[in-house]
């Protein structure tokens, strides 16, 4: 019997960044081989949005690539000869909060197209960013559910010096929302901050002050329109319970503009 091939697997959408950069290089230390696909997925895109302004730029994207990469660049219709697929991986619960709120079908798109991607490709491990904390909380979830036979890394969010996240939406802000976009990570920083004060001074309700140190940055800046920010128990994908102590994930999600954003901070709630 032939063994599991020795290959890791970067899905990407393309337009890639450093971010992108630091999945390829954990999984050259995974892997002797490693593939990227580079593919802007049409089934994780609502009607109205930004799929017709996603950036694509294939030549750049080779040129930032490492020649020992493999790069799996596919049209619609050699991944879905058929058409519009009449089979689908849903998301459940986890898939419908947050990100799945604003974005009706983002993340039953999303696993599908993995889920192709990983049976076409067949690697024995696949590299996620956790800057899309939700994203890699289901994937991980659907080859659980699923049983696909791969492990799921997760690299760290890359930042810009400043703290904000890198993304390849980011591209879309001019100079004052770029500034305003800041907003995400102070945020979280103020999460964090809140979290080692109250590790001095417990209170029962630690999750509700930390979250108020964190909106208060968000609110005080007009050109953030904010979607959410939650602390979430990293095991469920749900808001922590007044009473919890333990690992979390101060998640938040604005538009910028029309740019939306996304960014998470690793908290331990005292
Ligand atoms: O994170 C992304 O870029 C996309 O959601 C992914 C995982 C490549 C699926 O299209």
């Amino acid at each position: 019997m032939a063994g599991i091939p020795d290959v890791a697997l970067v899905p990407t959408m393309g337009a890639l960044h450093e971010g992108h950069l630091a999945l390829v290089d954990r999984a050259k230390s995974l892997a002797g081989n490693v593939v990227v696909s580079i593919f802007v997925n049409p089934l994780q895109f609502g009607a109205n949005e930004d799929l017709d302004r996603y950036p694509r730029d294939l030549k750049g994207d080779l040129e930032k690539l490492p020649s020992d990469v493999i790069v799996f660049a596919p049209n619609a219709t050699e991944l879905y000869p058929l058409g519009p697929v009449e089979t689908r991986v849903t998301a459940g619960h986890a898939g419908s909060t947050f990100e799945g709120a604003s974005r009706p079908g983002h993340f039953d798109g999303m696993l599908t197209v993995v889920a192709k991607l990983f049976n076409i490709v067949n690697p024995k491990v696949a590299i996620f960013g956790q800057k899309d904390a939700q994203q890699v909380f289901l994937v991980k979830r659907m080859v659980s559910d699923l049983n696909f036979a791969l492990e799921i890394e997760v690299v760290p969010t890359v930042r810009e010096p400043d703290g904000l996240a890198k993304s390849s939406r980011n591209r879309f802000l001019n100079e004052e929302q770029r500034k305003d976009a800041l907003a995400l990570s102070r945020a979280l920083n103020a999460a964090m901050l809140a979290v080692s004060i109250l590790e001095q001074n417990k209170s029962a309700a630690d999750g509700e002050i930390i979250r108020s140190a964190a909106l208060e940055v968000l609110h005080a800046v007009p050109g953030i329109q904010l979607d959410y920010f939650e602390i979430v128990d990293p095991l469920k994908f749900e808001p922590i319970p007044v009473d919890y102590h333990g690992p979390a994930t101060a998640i938040v999600a604005a538009k910028v503009g029309t740019t939306r954003l996304l960014d998470n901070a690793p908290l331990s709630i005292p």
